[in-house]
């Protein structure tokens, strides 16, 4: 078609330029143009390589350098013109190098864009993952001032949606900062298999050029614990290979996973039926027509988002899937899933802080549920087992005394204690002390347990671990 399309840099084969209709279709720099900073500090260590071994001068590499700070900079003031019939960054980039710097035409030499969209995509990485790690430190600094603002707090526990063992909300709440913590420690990990240098490999075979890689990865810190170049082994697997995105984005899945859990728990207490917290007006919103709602939405996006989050990771998984090795233009379509996840994990992280750092607690509503005497009947059973009984048979033996609270319309504390003896040998008078709920949470003294003593030692461990990460 148009001649004037053949501007492309690969059109030196082509007689005819892509159509219209293909531009629109294969560009990316709609998307991909967010990599700029990636790239450029890419090609000005790539350029560094190239003077170091004799490929160009150190007078070329000065001046490629010059150009590329002088475009980082209109890039990041928002001045830069991007074409999207240069098809991506890296074209795009290039293209107004080589205008600026005639010399930018050998920034290319040994270089690939498969190899360099690789390495964009590492360094993005390892940026990614460090800002989302910073983010959850972030809502878990909200939970953690949250826990201490209501350190005397206690609610019922629940498995199945029943009311199950009495907790400190604290416990709760730090049931969540472990979910969080490790979702860091996740992206940590990403981060480090990220930090593999790809340069050198080229399109798929390397270069017969004398290049030297482990100077590029040293450049872009691609380096271990020591300093020393980590650099990738097989230049197949490297244009080919998207493991990183899949990992990345199962990363961002689980922390919509975990943020839609602590989510249904935040709606279940902000209702009507609950009533242990208010969440802030900030984040919710009314109903259209009925004038009484408030409405958590915050945390029903919060799940919502979670479904978005997965749909990421599994349209990761299809595009990889069937690929021949190595580079298919497929891999093109790797970025706006990933760049979502990014995108939309922070903004999760982000809300849930606001959510909950500004999330009232009604305590005496709380009070009120977890006065409820049959959260402890599992400790009466434990008070049979300390009296010899096994503990089968003493479930059986509580499970007798709930039903005889319930033929009496009663709670299980109110029951006379005759009543009570007559249904083992084992209860005596003392029976009734079970029921001392400061008592049976003080008893729960094992490391993870909800008794004060444990929970002490977890804020003094938050409080240590949210200083030294943050
Ligand atoms: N924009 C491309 C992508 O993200 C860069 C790599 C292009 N390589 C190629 N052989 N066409 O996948």
């Amino acid at each position: 078609m148009a001649k004037q399309h053949t501007q492309v840099t690969w059109g030196g084969r082509f007689s005819a330029g892509p159509a219209e209709l293909m531009l629109q279709f294969s560009e990316s720099v709609s998307f991909d143009h967010r990599l700029a900073p990636f790239d450029i500090a890419g090609s000005k260590a790539h350029s560094a390589m190239l003077a170091k071994v004799g490929l160009i001068t150190a007078k070329e590499r000065h001046a490629i350098h010059a150009g590329l700070d002088e475009i980082a900079k209109e890039i990041a003031a928002g001045k830069f013109a991007w074409n999207p019939q240069l098809e991506d960054v890296h074209m795009n980039i290039e293209q107004a190098l080589t205008k600026r710097v005639p010399a930018a035409a050998k920034l290319h030499t040994a270089r690939s864009r498969n190899d360099q969209v690789a390495t964009d995509m590492r360094l993005w990485f390892k940026h990614a993952c460090a800002v989302l790690a910073e983010k959850l430190r972030g809502a878990q600094s909200a939970l953690l001032a949250t826990a201490e603002t209501h350190n005397d707090v206690l609610i019922p526990g629940y498995t199945h949606l029943q009311r199950a063992q009495p907790v400190y909300l604290a416990h709760h709440l730090f049931a969540w900062m472990e979910m969080l913590d490790r979702d860091v420690e996740r992206f940590e990990r990403v981060a480090a298999s990220a930090n593999w240098c790809p340069l050198g490999s080229g399109a798929i075979a390397g270069t017969t050029l004398p290049i030297d890689r482990e100077f590029t990865a040293l450049q872009l810190g691609f380096t271990d614990a020591k300093g020393r170049p980590q650099v990738t082994q097989n230049s197949m697997d490297t244009v080919a290979d998207r493991d990183l995105f899949i990992e990345f984005a199962s990363a961002c899945a689980l922390v919509g996973v975990h943020f839609s859990r602590m989510a249904e728990d935040l709606i279940l207490w902000s209702s009507s039926e609950f009533k242990f917290a208010d969440l802030p007006d900030a984040f919710c919103t009314g109903s259209s027509l009925m004038p009484q709602k408030k409405n958590p939405d915050s945390c029903e996006l919060l799940r919502g988002k979670s479904a978005r989050l997965q749909g990421n990771l599994h349209t990761l998984l299809t595009l990889a899937k069937g690929l021949p090795l190595t580079y298919n233009r497929d891999l093109q379509e790797d970025k706006p899933p990933v760049f979502d996840s990014f995108d939309q994990t922070g903004l999760c992280a982000d809300v849930f802080a606001g959510t909950v750092g500004g999330m009232r607690i009604n305590r005496g509503a709380c009070a009120a549920a977890v006065a409820d005497p049959s959260l402890l009947a599992t400790d009466l059973a434990d008070y049979l087992v300390e009296r010899g009984l096994p503990f089968r048979e003493a479930h059986h033996v509580v499970g007798a005394v709930v039903q005889l609270a319930e033929k009496h319309a009663m709670q299980l504390d109110q029951l006379p204690t005759e009543e009570v003896m007559k249904l083992h040998p084992a209860f005596g008078p003392d029976w009734i002390a079970v029921f001392d709920l400061k008592r049976a949470l003080a008893k729960r003294r094992g490391t993870g347990m909800p008794g004060p003593a444990q929970i002490r030692r977890q804020f003094a461990r938050w409080k240590k671990r949210l200083r030294t990460k943050a």
